[in-house]
Parts: C-alpha cells; structure tokens; sequence
C-alpha cells in the first residue's frame, strides 16, 4: 500500500487510540469508586482501546519498514547522536511498543481477576501507565525537530 495513505491512517488512528484509552479509563475509575459490576461495557471498552492500539502496532510496523526507518538499525551506533533519526529509529517504537505490551498485560490480568474491584483496578492502572507512555511518545507539533501536525 502507498506509504503516504498509511501515514494518513497512522496519523487518524491516533485520535481513535487517545479516546477509546481516555474512555476506558474513566470507565474503570468510575466502576471502582462507585463499585460498579463489570458489565459488558467495560468490556467492550477496553476492547475497543486493546484493539485500536493493536491495528496502530501494525501501520506503526509497516511505515518503520515502509519508510526505511528500519535501515538505520545496522548503524544504529552513528545515528543516536541525532535527535530526529534516534526518536523514529528507536525511541518511538520502542516506547509505543512498550506500551502496548503494558495495556495487553492489563487486559488479561483484568480478565483473569474474578473479583470485580480487581478487575476495573487492574485495567486502570495499566491502561493509564500505557496511555501515559504513549502521550510521552507521539509526535506532538510542538516537540522540537520531531514534531509533526494533529491532521494528515
Ligand atoms: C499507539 C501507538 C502509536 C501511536 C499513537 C503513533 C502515533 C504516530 C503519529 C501521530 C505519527 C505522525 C504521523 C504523521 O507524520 O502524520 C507517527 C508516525 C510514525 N510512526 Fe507511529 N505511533 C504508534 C506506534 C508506532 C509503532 C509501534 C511504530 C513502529 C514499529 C511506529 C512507527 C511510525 C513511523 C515509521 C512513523 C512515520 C515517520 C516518518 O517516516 O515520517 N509507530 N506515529
């Protein structure tokens, strides 16, 4: 597929992974304070955020090869002395990686645990730790030398 459309959906499906994330968080914060059940909506929620976050690893992966980002691996020594190459070779990756492998985890504590308490804690601390790695590592515009638009 033609890179700059995939850069287009990567760059949307942001917006997607920030509220399904904000979403579910609240969910499990309220569902713990007021000591809701775990309803199907919740569920669906973190659904929706572990999903979104998913199809965004992938398009993540495609443009990384896509966009010859992953050619800079065998240098890798040369290039972390330069803000931009070192932020989309590694940084960006590695820490929205790392923060997928966080939310997954969640997800299937959240699931496993059968006490509901436990349940909406669970997903509430890991979706927020994820959600704050992921904030740390987008591209925001006004990031010096990374910094790209809100929109495609
Ligand atoms: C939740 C996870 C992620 C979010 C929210 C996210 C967000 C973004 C945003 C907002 C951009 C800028 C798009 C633009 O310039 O219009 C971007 C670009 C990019 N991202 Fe991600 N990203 C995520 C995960 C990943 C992962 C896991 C990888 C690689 C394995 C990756 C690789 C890239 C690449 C290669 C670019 C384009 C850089 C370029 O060549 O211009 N992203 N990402």
């Amino acid at each position: 597929m033609e890179n700059s459309i995939l850069l287009m959906a990567h760059n949307i499906l942001r917006w997607a992974v920030l509220l399904f994330g904000l979403y579910t968080i609240t969910k499990s914060a309220r569902g713990l304070m007021n000591k809701q059940d775990y309803t199907p909506n919740h569920n669906m929620a973190a659904t929706l955020f572990v999903a979104s976050v998913h199809l965004q690893i992938l398009l993540g992966i495609l443009l990384y090869v896509g966009r010859e980002w992953a050619a800079n691996l065998p240098k890798i020594g040369e290039i972390m002395g330069n803000t931009t190459l070192r932020f989309w070779t590694v940084e960006h990756a590695a820490g929205m990686i790392l923060a997928a492998v966080i939310i997954q985890i969640g997800r299937t504590k959240s699931k496993k645990a059968t006490e509901t308490a436990k349940k909406h804690k669970t997903a509430l601390i890991f979706f927020t730790i994820g959600l704050l790695i992921i904030l740390a590592m987008i591209p925001w515009p006004f990031r010096a030398e990374v910094g790209r638009s809100l929109w495609p």
